[in-house]
């Protein structure tokens, strides 16, 4: 069977997606696969070979390698942002009938908006921080933000990830540069009340029968919060696997995450990241790609389950196929 490693993107998270795509190839099986990356940028959509560039044929998602025709019988997604994390490109695959071992167009669609998320899982009972919502090019009242979400308080992308654009503001004359800032990588800007407490993420997967929750990671950020450095430079965090929570706790996150994923109507490896703060549990995100360089949380909390990673991947990508 042929897998496509969809890598690349047209965010800032493109940096990222290079990593995950070698992690994603480490780790899907090579005796029992072939493994294809392919590259999609603004720019050029193309698998990529020893080096070489073959250019995809938009109309079936395939491409001529030394006189052949290869075609994908599977896709693992791994753009971060648009157009792979946002349903763009799951819906793509779906008018082509070419199956995909990530969620579908719904769950990253909504999840990738995260005030659209925020709101339809805090109808279902999931804690999440109040939040206001800007559009670009609509005016709005900085003074009120404050008022209405005190400080310090978070301003992100709406779309986004990685923390690119991301700012914690303590002071209210760094609002409005902050909203600027986060408008320079989405359309919409979501303004977070600041939640005291502990950061954690737990990454699950469920697959026809079978249902695997990963054990929790714990992250401390060294920097003012966890950032862009402090995500990808080892010496800025520490990410501690199995969290230090009491079990009652991981037990309860691990629940939260098996609904929210049966209520977003994931599929594949998902990974959900919350802070716990006096005991109460509050949403920060669901990852629908989340990243998978070498070391990132997803293959840190496979290893620390006994799993073996190669046969995870083996695992969601038979789901699809089979
Ligand atoms: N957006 C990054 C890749 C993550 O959530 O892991
Ligand atoms: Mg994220």
């Amino acid at each position: 069977k042929n897998i496509g490693i969809i890598y690349g993107g047209y965010s800032s998270e493109i940096v990222v997606s290079e990593k995950s795509k070698d992690g994603v190839l480490s780790f899907i099986d090579e005796t029992i696969y072939n493994r294809y990356p392919i590259l999609i940028t603004k720019e050029k959509w193309c698998a990529v070979i020893d080096g070489n560039e073959y250019p995809i044929d938009k109309n079936d998602f395939s491409f001529q390698m030394n006189g052949s025709k290869i075609t994908i019988d599977c896709a693992y997604i791994t753009i971060h942002g648009t157009p792979g994390e946002d349903g763009l490109l799951q819906g793509y695959l779906k008018m082509l009938n070419i199956p995909h071992s990530t969620c579908d167009v719904e769950p990253a669609a909504i999840s990738f908006n995260k005030f659209t998320c925020n709101t339809y899982l805090k109808g279902f009972g999931v804690a999440v921080a109040d939040s206001v919502l800007l559009r670009k090019g609509h005016e709005y009242n900085a003074e009120g933000i404050v008022e209405q979400l005190g400080l310090p308080l978070f301003v992100k992308p709406n779309a986004g990830g990685s923390s690119f654009g991301i700012s914690k503001v303590k002071e209210s004359n760094e609002l409005t540069p902050s909203i600027a800032k986060a408008f320079t990588e989405s359309n919409e800007v979501i303004i977070e009340q600041f939640i005291s407490g502990t950061e954690v993420t737990c990454g699950l997967y469920k697959t026809l029968n079978k249902e695997v929750k990963l054990p929790i990671t714990e992250v401390v950020s060294k920097n003012e919060f966890f950032d862009f450095e402090a995500k990808y430079t080892a010496e800025k965090v520490e990410e501690i696997t199995p969290a230090r929570i009491e079990d009652k706790v991981r037990d309860r996150i691990q629940s939260i995450s098996s609904l929210i994923y049966d209520i977003l109507g994931c599929k594949g490896i998902v990974r959900i990241d919350y802070i716990i703060s006096d005991n109460k549990i509050y949403l920060l995100e669901v990852n629908t790609t989340p990243g998978m360089t070498v070391t990132s949380f997803i293959p840190q909390q496979i290893a620390a389950a006994g799993l073996d990673i190669k046969d995870v991947f083996s695992e969601i990508i038979e789901d699809q196929i089979a």
